[in-house]
C-alpha cells in the first residue's frame, strides 16, 4: 500500500518519478505527488486522484530538478485530498518526506512536537515523521541520515520512507521497517528508490533490498552508505534483478487483469518448469529439499495467507490431506495473528502471499517462528519481506501480476502447493508409484488444457453480458471446488462491486437458499468427479426456486447442461486439478462483467494490491 519512489544523479527527475509512479499505481491511487530538489529550492506539489491527475497538476509548474521523491497513496489516515497526499514538508520547508507504513505512536509524537511549536497542516500520521527530523536534525544540530536515524529510533510502527533537504539537494535518505524499499544503483553514481523493483528495471538490474532496520544514504556520484538504527555500517549486498520489461505492459491486453488471465498456461508451466521431472519420475521443489523429511514426518500443517492466497490454501488443504496424508488448517491470517494459536517447534505453518508484503501474513510469520514453527513461503514476488523472513519456500514464478485482482498468482499458487503435496506424498508412500506418475503427466497436461479454456472466452462473454444487471451472484462448489467459488466470488466483488457469496453447495439449505429467486445468478462448479451426483441435486434444489444456474461442467457433460441456463466447458482432469482450470471462467465472467460496467478494472475502488497495513 502507498507506492515510493525517488531518483538522485545527473538526469531529470521528474520523468522518471511520473513513470516510477506509474508502474507503482497498483499500490494505490487515492492521490499522487513528487518533491523536486533544485539548487537550494525544494518544490513539493501533489493533488488528489490518480498519477494522471498530478501529471496534469503539474502543467506548467516547476519540474526541475535531479533529486527528487514521488508519492502514490492509498489513504489510510485522513481522507484522500490535496492536503493529506505526500510528500509531507516540515515548517522550515527544508525537508520533504514520503511513506508507505503506519505510524502507531503519531498522535503522542505530534503532541509533543505541538508544544514544542511545529505546526500540522495534514491528518496523516506521516506527517508526524518529517516534523520529528527536522526537529531532531535542528536540537541535536546533525546531518539528514544522522537526524532519520535519532528520529526513528522513537518511532514505533511500520515504514519506508525517503526523505530529501534542500540544504543537501544531491541527497536522499530513505529508511524501511516492515514495510518494503529496494535501491537501484545506476551508473556514474545516480540511485534509484522504489517500493519494489518495477520502476528500476528499466534503468539499472543492479539493487538491493533494504533490511528491516536500516538506512540508506543515496548521494549522487557517491557509492550507495547503508547503516542501521543502531549506527553500525553495513555492506550493501547488490543483486540482479530477473524481471523483463515486457511483464510489466499491458503488451496489446486492454487491462492487466485480461492480460494476467491469459498468461496463465505459461505461468502455470513457469511454477513446475524444473520441478516436475516426467522422465525420472519425481517432483523436486528445491527451495524445500532440506525440509522434505520435516514434512513427512509433520502430523499437522498450518496455512496462512488473506484473501485470494487464503483461497489457494483451502485448496491446498484439500491437497495435503488427499496426497500427503497430513492434517492441515487454513486460518486467515488477520485472525491468527490475534489469538493465542497452539504451535510448537513440530508445526509447519506455510505463509502464502502473492506480493509477499501483506502484513497480516507476515505478523502471523512472526508469531509461529517466535514459538518454534518451521516456516514456508510461497510467494510471488522475489527478494519480498515474507521471502526473506521465512525459513525456506517456493517461489511460485508467475511473474510481475500488476492487476489488482489476483488471477495468475492463484493458480500458481495452487501449482506449487499440488507438487508440494505430490513431492510429500511420494516420498512418504501415501501415492503408489502408477497412480503418482499418472498425476505427474496429468499434471503436466494442465498448462494446455487451461488454454482450451481460455478458447472460451467468447461464450463467457455473451453469458457476463446477460447477467451484467445482477446485483447479487452465488457460488457453488463442494471439495475443492468450494475455494474455487469463494475466489468466483470474491473476483466478482472487488472489480465489479455486486454482491456476491461463495458457499459449500450443501450448505446453501441452511441458510442462503432464501436468497434464490428469478433474479439470481448462481454458478455451479459441478465437474465430474467425487461429489458430482450431490451438486445435480443442490443445482436442481436451484432450479426448483427459478434461480439461473450458469454451470461450471466436465467437456461432454449431459446431466447438468439440462438442468443449467447455461454451461461452460472445461476439460476433463483429475479432481485434484479441476481448480486450476474451473477458476478461469470464473476470473473471465467477472473481467467481462466489470468491463461492461465500465469498471476501473486493474485499479477498483477502495483497494491496493499490496496491503502493507493491518
Ligand atoms: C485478490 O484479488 C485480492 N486483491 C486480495 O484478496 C489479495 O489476494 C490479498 O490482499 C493477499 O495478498 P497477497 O497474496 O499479496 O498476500
Amino acid at each position: 500500500m502507498c507506492g515510493i519512489v525517488g531518483y538522485v544523479g545527473d538526469k531529470d527527475a521528474y520523468p522518471i518519478l511520473i513513470n516510477g509512479l506509474r508502474r507503482l499505481e497498483y499500490r494505490g491511487y487515492d492521490s499522487a505527488g513528487v518533491a523536486l530538489v533544485h539548487g537550494g529550492s525544494l518544490h513539493v506539489h501533489k493533488c488528489k486522484g490518480k498519477v494522471s491527475d498530478l501529471e496534469a497538476h503539474m502543467e506548467g509548474q516547476e519540474r526541475s530538478g535531479s533529486t527528487g521523491i514521488g508519492h502514490t497513496r492509498w489513504a489510510t489516515h485522513g481522507p484522500p485530498n490535496d492536503v493529506n497526499a505526500h510528500p509531507h514538508q516540515s515548517s522550515s520547508g527544508d525537508l520533504a518526506l514520503i511513506h508507505n507504513g503506519i505510524i502507531e505512536n503519531y498522535a503522542a509524537i505530534k503532541e509533543e512536537l505541538t508544544h514544542r511549536g511545529h505546526t500540522f497542516l495534514s491528518d496523516t500520521d506521516t506527517e508526524v515523521l518529517v516534523h520529528l527530523i527536522d526537529d531532531v536534525k535542528r536540537t541535536e544540530e546533525v546531518d539528514l541520515p544522522e537526524a532519520v536515524r535519532l528520529a526513528l529510533d522513537s518511532v514505533v510502527g511500520a515504514y519506508a520512507i525517503a526523505v530529501v533537504d534542500r540544504n543537501s539537494p544531491d541527497m536522499i535518505v530513505a529508511a524501511r521497517k516492515s514495510s518494503p524499499l529496494v535501491i537501484g544503483i545506476g551508473a556514474d553514481g545516480e540511485h534509484f528508490l522504489a517500493s519494489d523493483a518495477t520502476p528500476i528495471v528499466e534503468h539499472t538490474k543492479n539493487v538491493v533490498y533494504l533490511e528491516d532496520g536500516e538506512i540508506a544514504v543515496m548521494e549522487k556520484g557517491s557509492t550507495l552508505k547503508i547503516r542501521n538504527i543502531k549506527n553500525q555500517e553495513k555492506t550493501p549486498f547488490i543483486q540482479e534483478l530477473e524481471m523483463h520489461l515486457e511483464a510489466l505492459e499491458k503488451g496489446g491486453y486492454d487491462h492487466f487483469m485480461l492480460k494476467e488471465i491469459h498468461e496463465q498456461p505459461r505461468s502455470i508451466r513457469d511454477s513446475m518448469r524444473g520441478r516436475l521431472n516426467l522422465a525420472k519420475g519425481e517432483v523436486v521443489l528445491g527451495g524445500i529439499k532440506d525440509y522434505e523429511q520435516r514434512f513427512v514426518n509433520a502430523r499437522r500443517i498450518l496455512i496462512v495467507g488473506c484473501g485470494t492466497s487464503w483461497h489457494a490454501g483451502l485448496v491446498g488443504e484439500y491437497l495435503l490431506e488427499d496426497l500427503a496424508r497430513i492434517s492441515v488448517e487454513v486460518e486467515y491470517a488477520s485472525e491468527f495473528r490475534y489469538r493465542d494459536p497452539i504451535i510448537d517447534e513440530n508445526d509447519i505453518v506455510i505463509a502464502i502471499s502473492q506480493s509477499g508484503e501483506t502484513a497480516d501474513t507476515l505478523a502471523a510469520i512472526e508469531l509461529a517462528k517466535g514459538k518454534g514453527a518451521t516456516i514456508i513461503g510461497i510467494c510471488n514476488v522475489v527478494g519480498s519481506s515474507i521471502a526473506r523472513v521465512t525459513h525456506a519456500g517456493s517461489y511460485t514464478h508467475a511473474g510481475p501480476e500488476i492487476g489488482v485482482a489476483s488471477t495468475k498468482a492463484f493458480t500458481a499458487q495452487v501449482t506449487v502447493l499440488t507438487l508440494m503435496s505430490l513431492m510429500i506424498g511420494h516420498k512418504k508412500g501415501t501415492i503408489s508409484g502408477s497412480h503418482f506418475y499418472r498425476l505427474l503427466n496429468e499434471l503436466e497436461s494442465i498448462p494446455d488444457k487451461v488454454e482450451k479454456v481460455l478458447k472460451n472466452e467468447a461464450q463467457i462473454k455473451y453469458i457476463a453480458d446477460i447477467y451484467r444487471s445482477a446485483s447479487n451472484a452465488l457460488y457453488l462448489g463442494r471439495g475443492s471446488s468450494f475455494p474455487v467459488a469463494l475466489e468466483g466470488a470474491l473476483k466478482l466483488k472487488e472489480i465489479s462491486y455486486v454482491h456476491a457469496e461463495g458457499y459449500p453447495a450443501a450448505e446453501m439449505k441452511h441458510g442462503p437458499i432464501a436468497l434464490i429467486d428469478e433474479e439470481m445468478p448462481v454458478f455451479v462448479i459441478a465437474t465430474k468427479g467425487a461429489s458430482y451426483e450431490k451438486v445435480v441435486s443442490n443445482i436442481q434444489e436451484v432450479k426448483a426456486r427459478k434461480g439461473k444456474i450458469i454451470a461450471i461442467v466436465t467437456e461432454g457433460d449431459k446431466a447438468v447442461k439440462e438442468l443449467a441456463d447455461h454451461v461452460i466447458e472445461i476439460p476433463e482432469t483429475v479432481d485434484q486439478f479441476v481448480p486450476l482450470l474451473s477458476v478461469v471462467p470464473l476470473q473471465l465472467i467477472s473481467y467481462h462483467i466489470a468491463v461492461m460496467l465500465n469498471r476501473n478494472v486493474d485499479q477498483p475502488r477502495n483497494l491496493a494490491k499490496s496491503v502493507t497495513v493491518e
